[in-house]
């Protein structure tokens, strides 16, 4: 789906202002100033829409539509299922969350509602059939904005009926499921479906395969959910495009099945800038923008972002000037068709009253972040050429959120610290030094379209994925496989026979033992017989592998399984596939990945060597390419320009690139350079 401007602007909510007419006609001639286009409305806004049980009341919400449109403004009006009314609670206590120690919540806070409820349902099906009724037709309405960051799980009576009705449909008889399970482990066995309960930390929590499932069964009954709000808009004639915003790192959903059931992707960005190397956490919320990208293979958007402190984070920093602009940019270079902010006014109560905002409590249109925002909005408006560019890879990282559950959940053969996020950032950061675009994807995906896969730490196997990787290698592809793989099954039993499950000879090698480091405990990987080639640490974890024709390219350096494989390089088909064993320093995959990078002749989006605080990612149309340069520091750095050809679109182009500036060079793409 292909917007027709990039979206900019962000959460509006005019509701807390509705006595005082005068801030809403002042927010308007400041959204205007800021080159705003785009805000969403009414996330939080269900008791002022329907005060009283059936009593409807949105004459506000369509006139503050209206003044928006007027003035050029466009909505994304959103299902208000993200909080709901007190006397929805009151009368209906069932539509309120039982937590994991069996408690029914009260009413409080936000999010703390029950998806199975079949009176919260029925509820916010009639008020999203109803706002659709009213609002679909109005020509300001572009998109529908479901619920707010869908998360949380309610272990209530009826959620507890309908996870044994999923686990009947997927195992059929009990006996299955036990087998499954391995139940008989610790006499648990169970004699029905209707025996089993939820996951509890006063109760049943380490049969791994049940946690998983239930894993599995609160992400289906949560898409779910977003279905049913879904058909109830379209039943009002609400034809737009969807979106769910989806949050950082967020373990509690596989996201894939979410994203399944939207048209658009989008998500609420807010890394802890300042805190560490500001090029750091830019690799890791752009590890995040490509996750989210790659979920749907198309532009993404970002819909919440910060303009300059939360109130949330532990410690709440100013963004630094100049910031804003470079995380707006780079959420667009990695995929976005939006800048969007949380929020346009800052809130007088409530606990996000110090949260930043596009205009604050001063009011004022003066203010540094307001000066920051018009900028990047004059910006963005000359830029549209952008909308609906895609992003080439030909590398790409599996990073599945079913194995970092089980990972997580495995008891073994470290409980604290396997590392698993940092483990993909590590290969991550490494292709991104080398100036390749990635995509991050789960066991679902294809792999076919890549040069290039990168499976760290992939401990547990769904989707047929070891069939996936075989295909990929045999038919040329090159593939990065790490420790901790191939070694148990969807239900979390483990392979029997050789591991890493499957790829034995796609890496020419099996894994013959683990050993796990103490926190602090290093060992090193070394160049056989080339000590003077030098050597990386490595930690965490250390396999024993025996190479069964794969060739050792690293050695371990200490312990009883000094000079034994530590990494390894086997043909197979007509690709290669590499196997590290350890959990090694960034400097050894900088180096490993680069190298292999080389000699496969991949193609980095710039023929030069990336100062380290820069950023090159890069988007295209069939003719044209847009190259962005990123500086990511507070100081200037100088590029070498001689290699760098095309229009100018943004940006200064001297010798150097300008603290936190953003370049963006235009070229004809690589099969139009003839
Ligand atoms: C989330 C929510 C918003 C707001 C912001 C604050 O992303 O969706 O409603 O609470 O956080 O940072
Ligand atoms: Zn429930």
């Amino acid at each position: 789906m292909n917007l027709t401007k990039l979206l900019y602007g962000g959460d509006y909510n005019p509701e807390q202002w509705l006595n005082l007419p005068d801030i809403l006609r002042q927010d308007i001639e400041y959204i205007k100033k800021a080159h705003i286009n785009t805000v969403s409305l009414g996330m939080f806004s269900w008791s002022m829409l329907e005060p009283e049980e059936g009593v409807y009341q949105f004459d506000w919400l369509a006139d503050v539509i209206n003044h928006l449109y007027d003035n050029g403004i466009s909505v994304i009006l959103a299902t208000p299922s993200g909080a709901r009314p007190k006397w929805l609670a009151d009368r209906y206590p069932e539509v309120l969350r039982v937590n994991s120690g069996r408690q029914r919540e009260l009413f409080g806070g936000r999010h703390n509602h029950c998806y199975t409820s079949p009176v919260y349902r029925e509820k916010i099906a009639l008020i999203n059939r109803k706002l659709a009724e009213r609002f679909a037709a109005h020509p300001a309405i572009i998109m529908w904005h479901i619920s707010n960051e869908y998360g949380g799980e309610c272990h209530c009576p009826l959620c507890q009926e309908q996870f044994r009705r999923w686990l009947k449909e997927k195992y059929q008889t009990i006996e299955y499921l036990n087998e499954r399970w391995c139940t008989t482990f610790w006499s648990h066995t169970y004699q029905s479906f209707e025996m089993i309960e939820s996951p509890s930390e006063i109760g049943e929590h380490m049969v791994h395969s049940l946690n998983l499932d239930w894993m599995r069964y609160v992400t289906d009954q949560t898409a779910d959910f977003a279905r049913h709000e879904i058909k109830a808009v379209r039943s009002g004639g609400g034809s737009q495009p969807t979106t769910v915003n989806l949050m950082y790192h967020y373990a509690g959903l596989n996201y894939q099945k979410l994203a399944d059931v939207v048209d658009l992707v989008s998500w609420d960005s807010y890394p802890l800038w300042h805190k560490t190397e500001e090029i750091d956490t830019a690799r890791n919320n752009g590890m995040q923008h490509d996750y989210m990208r790659s979920l749907k293979h198309q532009p993404f958007l970002l819909l919440e972002s910060c303009p300059s402190s939360t109130n949330w984070q532990s410690v709440s920093k100013l963004k630094r000037p100049g910031l804003l602009s470079a995380a707006s940019w780079q959420a667009v270079a990695h995929g976005s068709d939006s800048v969007l902010y949380f929020q346009i006014r800052q809130s007088r109560g409530g606990s996000e009253k110090f949260h930043s905002a596009v205009i604050d409590h001063s009011g004022r249109d003066d203010t540094r972040v307001f000066r920051e925002v018009c900028k990047i909005g004059t910006e963005l408006e000359h830029l549209e050429e952008l909308i609906g560019t895609m992003t080439p890879t030909e590398a790409a990282l599996i990073y599945d959120v079913e194995n970092r559950w089980a990972i997580e959940d495995s008891q073994g053969p470290r409980n604290k610290g396997m590392y698993y996020h940092q483990a993909a950032m590590k290969s991550y950061q490494a292709l991104r030094k080398q100036g390749l675009n990635v995509d991050v994807i789960g066991m679902e995906q294809e792999l076919d379209s890549y040069r290039l896969v990168i499976v760290p730490m992939l401990y547990l196997y769904r989707e047929g994925i070891e069939e996936k990787i075989r295909h990929f290698v045999e038919s040329g592809g090159i593939l990065l496989m790490t420790y901790w793989s191939g070694v148990v099954d969807e239900n979390d039993r483990c392979y029997l026979g050789d591991t890493p499950y499957g790829l034995t000879d796609v890496l020419g090698l099996r894994r013959t033992e683990i050993d796990a480091l103490f926190d602090g405990e290093t060992n090193r990987l070394i160049f056989p017989d080339a000590p003077e080639k030098g050597s990386y640490l490595c930690q965490n974890l250390c396999e024993l592998i025996a190479p069964k024709g794969a060739q050792t390219l690293m050695q371990y350096g200490e312990d009883f399984y000094k000079g034994s494989a530590a990494a390894t390089k086997n043909h197979y088909g007509n690709g290669v596939a590499y196997y590290v064993g350890t959990d090694a320093e960034q400097r050894f995959y900088d180096d490993f990945l680069k190298k292999i990078i080389i000699e496969n002749h991949l193609r980095p989006i710039l023929n030069i060597e990336i100062p380290e605080p820069v950023e090159v990612t890069s988007r295209c149309s069939d003719e044209w390419e847009y190259v962005f340069i990123q500086n990511f520091s507070n100081t200037e750095v100088s590029i070498p320009w001689v290699q760098l050809t095309g229009e100018i679109l943004l940006g200064t182009a001297g010798k150097s690139i300008l603290p936190y500036e953003t370049i963006i060079l235009k070229r004809k793409t690589a099969t139009h350079k003839s």
